[in-house]
C-alpha cells in the first residue's frame, strides 16, 4: 500500500488543460473579479455577527489586536496560498497542492478538512444569515411561522430553518447558472455590503467617546489571542479564491494579486471597524448577534442601523456564494482524481458547470443549515481551515525542495522562514481554541480516514 504516492505539478496541469467541454471548466475571470469574489468571500459573519462576543468575552476594547493578530497569520499564510497557485493553478486548491507536496493521504486528509471549512461554514453562514433576516422581518412586524423559523429543536417546537434552507438553494442555483452569472451578481453584493460597511464607519465615528477604549485590555494579551482565535473566522475566504484557478484567464499572474488585495483591503475595513464598535459601545454590552446593527441603535441611529442590517444580509449572502462554490469545485477536483464518484465532475456542456456536484453540495449543505443549530461551528470551521493554512505553509518549503525548477508566477520571500513563521502562527491560534473544537475536529478527521481507506484509496486513479 502506497499511502504516499504523488501527483506532479506538471500532471496536474495538464489535465486542467486536456480534455472536452464535458471536462474542462470556462476560463473567464481576471484579477479585478478575483479581488472582488474575495472581498465577498471573506466579509461575512465574522465582522457582523462574531465580532461583539469576541470583544465582551474575550479581548474587550483590545478587539482591534485580535484583528490584527489574526491578519498576520492570515497574510503569512496567504502569500503561501498565492505562491502554490501561481505553480499548480488547478481547482482543487490545499487539496491538490498536498497532493503534490505530501502524496494522497495526506491530500485525502486536507480534501476532507476543507469540506469541513467549506461545508460547514456555509451551513453556519446561512443561519447567521436567516437570524439577520428575520430580525429584518422582525422590524415590519412580519414574523414567521415558529415551525419554520429555526433549527431543529422540540421544547422550542422549530423543525427546520426554512430561510437558511431556501438561501442555499437559490445560491446553488445561481452557481448552476454558470460562472460569469454568478461573479456578476457577486459583484453587486459585494458593492452593498462594503457600502454598509463604510457608511458605518462615516456615522459611528461621531459617537466615539474614546473612555470606553480603556481599560484597553481588561482580559489581558491572553484574552487577545483567544479573540484572535475568535475572530480568525472574519478572514476566512480568501483561500477559496484558489479552488478557482482553472477558471481563471492567467492564473499565474492574477491568483496572487487577488488572493492578496482582496485580504488587504478585509483587513483595513476590520480594523476600522472594530475600533469603532469598541468606541460606541463599552465592551461589556457587546454580547449580542448582530453588533454592528446594535452600535448604532445604542446611539439611536435607527435607520442607519436598518441598512447595516439589509447590507450585513447582502455581505453574508456572497459569502455563501463562495462557499459553496469553493466546495463544489474542490469535489470536483477529488472526484477527478477517482476518490469520490466520477458524476461530481462531470462538466454541463453550455454551462461548463459541474452541475451534479454543485447541486450535491448545495442540498448537503441545505440539509445541515436547516435542521442543525450551528451557533458552535464557527469555530469548528476556523480550526479546520488553520490546518489546511499550516499545511499549505509548509508544503512551500517541500515544493521547493522536491520541484525547484516548476515555474512559480509568484515567490514566496525568505523560504524557510515565512512558511514556519506561517505554520507556527497558525498552529499557535489553533491551540487558542477551545477543547470541545479539538474533539469535533478529531473526530471529522477520524471519518475522512475511514472513508480514504474504504473507497478513496482503491477508486484513486493513481492506484490504475
Ligand atoms: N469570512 C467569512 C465570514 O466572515 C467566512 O462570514
Amino acid at each position: 500500500m502506497d499511502l504516499f504516492r504523488k501527483k506532479s505539478a506538471e500532471s496536474y496541469i495538464e489535465e486542467g488543460n486536456a480534455g472536452d467541454q464535458t471536462t474542462k471548466l470556462k476560463k473567464s475571470l481576471g484579477a479585478m473579479d478575483l479581488t472582488i469574489l474575495g472581498v465577498g468571500a471573506i466579509i461575512g459573519t465574522g465582522i457582523f455577527v462574531l465580532t461583539g462576543v469576541a470583544a465582551a468575552e474575550h479581548a474587550g476594547p483590545g478587539l482591534v489586536l485580535s484583528f490584527v493578530i489574526a491578519a498576520i497569520a492570515c497574510v503569512l499564510a496567504a502569500l503561501c496560498y498565492s505562491e502554490f497557485a501561481s505553480s499548480v493553478p488547478v481547482s482543487g486548491s490545499a487539496y491538490a497542492y498536498s497532493y503534490t507536496a505530501f502524496g494522497e493521504m495526506f491530500a485525502w486528509i486536507l480534501g476532507w478538512d476543507l469540506a469541513l471549512e467549506y461545508g460547514v461554514a456555509g451551513a453556519a453562514v446561512a443561519s447567521g444569515w436567516s437570524g439577520y433576516l428575520k430580525g429584518l422581518l422582525d422590524g415590519f412586524g412580519i414574523q414567521l411561522p415558529t415551525a419554520i423559523s429555526g433549527a431543529y429543536n422540540m421544547s422550542e417546537g422549530t423543525y427546520i430553518d426554512l430561510p437558511a434552507v431556501l438561501i442555499i438553494l437559490f445560491i446553488t442555483y445561481l452557481l448552476t447558472r454558470g460562472i460569469q452569472e454568478t461573479a456578476r451578481f457577486n459583484t453587486i453584493m459585494v458593492v452593498i455590503k462594503i457600502a454598509v460597511i463604510l457608511l458605518f464607519v462615516a456615522v459611528g465615528i461621531f459617537y466615539v467617546k474614546p473612555s470606553n477604549w480603556s481599560p484597553f485590555l481588561p482580559y489581558g494579551m491572553s484574552g487577545v489571542f483567544n479573540g484572535a482565535a475568535a475572530v480568525f473566522f472574519a478572514y476566512i475566504g480568501f483561500d477559496a479564491l484558489s479552488t478557482a484557478a482553472e477558471e481563471v484567464k492567467n492564473p499565474q499572474r492574477d491568483l496572487p494579486i487577488g488572493i492578496i488585495s482582496s485580504l488587504a483591503i478585509c483587513t483595513v475595513l476590520y480594523i476600522v471597524v472594530s475600533l469603532v464598535i469598541t468606541g460606541i459601545v463599552p465592551f461589556g454590552q457587546l454580547n449580542v448577534t448582530d453588533p454592528v446593527a446594535f452600535a448604532l441603535r445604542f446611539v439611536n441611529q435607527n435607520l442607519v442601523a436598518g441598512l447595516i442590517s439589509l447590507g450585513a444580509i447582502a455581505g453574508m449572502t456572497t459569502v455563501l456564494l463562495v462557499l459553496l462554490y469553493g466546495q463544489s469545485r474542490l469535489l470536483f477536483a477529488i472526484s477527478r482524481d477517482g476518490m469520490l464518484p466520477k458524476v461530481l465532475s462531470k462538466i454541463h456542456v453550455k454551462t461548463q458547470v459541474p452541475v451534479v456536484g454543485t447541486w450535491t453540495t448545495g442540498i448537503i449543505i441545505a440539509v445541515l443549515s436547516g435542521l442543525i443549530p450551528l451557533d458552535r461551528l464557527a469555530s469548528l470551521t476556523s480550526i479546520g481551515t488553520l490546518f489546511a493554512f499550516a499545511v499549505v505553509s509548509l508544503g512551500i518549503i517541500v515544493m521547493r525542495i522536491t520541484s525547484p525548477d516548476l515555474p512559480r508566477g509568484f515567490r514566496v520571500p525568505w523560504v524557510p522562514f515565512i512558511p514556519l513563521l506561517s505554520a507556527g502562527a497558525c498552529f499557535y491560534l489553533m491551540f487558542n481554541l477551545s477543547k470541545e473544537t479539538w474533539q469535533g475536529f478529531l473526530i471529522w478527521l477520524l471519518i475522512g480516514i475511514v472513508i480514504y481507506f474504504a473507497y478513496g484509496y482503491r477508486h484513486s486513479k493513481l492506484n490504475k
